[in-house]
């Protein structure tokens, strides 16, 4: 008999097959999924999300040798990352064939690729018998979704399946490497750390997002954010200028000094930053939920994942002012 797990990866393989979206599981966050090759599938996507069409999406395959179909070359560099990282958290941006519709890789001529490491995710695809085009599976602007209940709260009713695959491990996005320059460029610091990229291929450039023009079309300055105001400078004094207001407080680590407080959100007790990135996005969100004037984040050190966790603070805070909610 089949188990219950693979009937339903097999019922959305068909819903894939048959044009429709799916949201799955990944080691990242979770993915709203449809045939690459469909633009229709591929066009409700972007409707569902609220996503701007200049805004492209990743192309997820189940095998690193299904890259050589979608792209003209692999440069030597990017075979080195995708042979340490795949399956893994690292997205690979070359140049495309002719065979992906533009919708995918909103008419650039590049095209973004990762093979997730997640067994839900993998399985999916091979039974769809198609690369999957999936952004993350949340309205656009807003905080990706580390659970199948943040998809349901958000997009339930729109998805045609929603696969369960329980918290996601890494908790926050791919790291996204362009191999289009000479030199590979880092346009989203994510799962795969930085120190380890640059210890397999050298330093690689690294695209300046808070000014100009975001690097990855979509890595607009104001992004993966919640509706309560976040700030990330803050100091003892600031309590005096928000007397009757409800703060929250997202902590690394066990917090301090918290009693002024309002609700407390610890990412990792012992100060794990892996352990803070998979809580991350559920933390804000549950911050979010409880309806603050402010959330203060403490700052993190900037090693490792906590690079991706700074980004998505940084700009999560870009556009907190104090005066309240959008
Ligand atoms: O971990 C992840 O990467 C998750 C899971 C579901 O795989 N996906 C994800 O997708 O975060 P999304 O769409 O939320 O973010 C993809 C980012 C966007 O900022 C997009 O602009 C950029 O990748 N991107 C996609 N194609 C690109 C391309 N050809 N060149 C440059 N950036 C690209
Ligand atoms: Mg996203």
């Amino acid at each position: 008999m089949e188990s219950k797990e693979t009937q339903i990866i097999h019922q959305a393989a068909e819903i894939i097959k048959r044009g429709g979206i799916v949201a799955f599981p990944t080691e990242t966050v979770y993915g709203l999924g449809a045939d690459a090759f469909n633009p229709l599938a591929v066009a409700r996507v972007f409707e569902v999300k609220r996503r701007p069409y200049f805004d492209p999406l990743i192309v997820h395959v189940a095998n690193p040798s299904n890259v050589e179909k979608l792209v003209k070359e692999i440069p030597s560099n990017a075979k080195k990352l995708i042979e340490r990282f795949w399956p893994g958290p690292l997205t690979v941006v070359l140049l495309k064939e002719e065979n992906i519709p533009d919708i995918v890789t909103a008419g650039l001529p590049t095209v973004a690729i990762r093979m997730p490491n997640h067994p839900m995710a993998l399985s999916l695809i091979k039974e769809s018998k198609c690369p999957i085009a999936a952004p993350s599976a949340n309205s656009f602007g807003y905080l990706s979704p580390t659970t199948a209940e943040h998809v349901q709260e958000q997009l339930g009713d729109e998805v045609d399946l929603i696969l369960d695959g329980g918290p996601c491990p890494v908790g926050v996005e791919s790291t996204i490497v362009s191999f289009l320059e000479e030199k590979p460029r880092l346009l989203r610091p994510g799962g795969a750390s930085l120190e380890e990229i640059e210890s397999i291929i050298g330093k690689v450039e690294i695209s300046p997002i808070e000014k100009g023009r975001p690097s990855a079309p979509g890595m607009l300055p104001r992004h993966y954010a919640p509706r309560t105001p976040i700030v990330l400078d803050w100091d003892e004094k600031k309590f005096d200028l928000y007397k009757d207001k409800n703060i929250g407080f997202l902590a690394f680590q066990e917090a301090k000094n918290n009693l002024k407080f309002h609700s407390v959100e610890v990412l990792s007790k012992k100060g794990d930053i892996r352990e803070a990135a998979a809580n991350l996005f559920a933390a804000i969100r549950r911050l979010d939920a409880m309806n603050l004037d402010l959330i203060v984040a403490e700052a993190i050190p900037e090693i490792g994942l906590g690079r991706a966790i700074m980004d998505r603070l940084r700009r999560a805070s870009s556009r907190s002012e104090i005066t309240g909610r959008e």
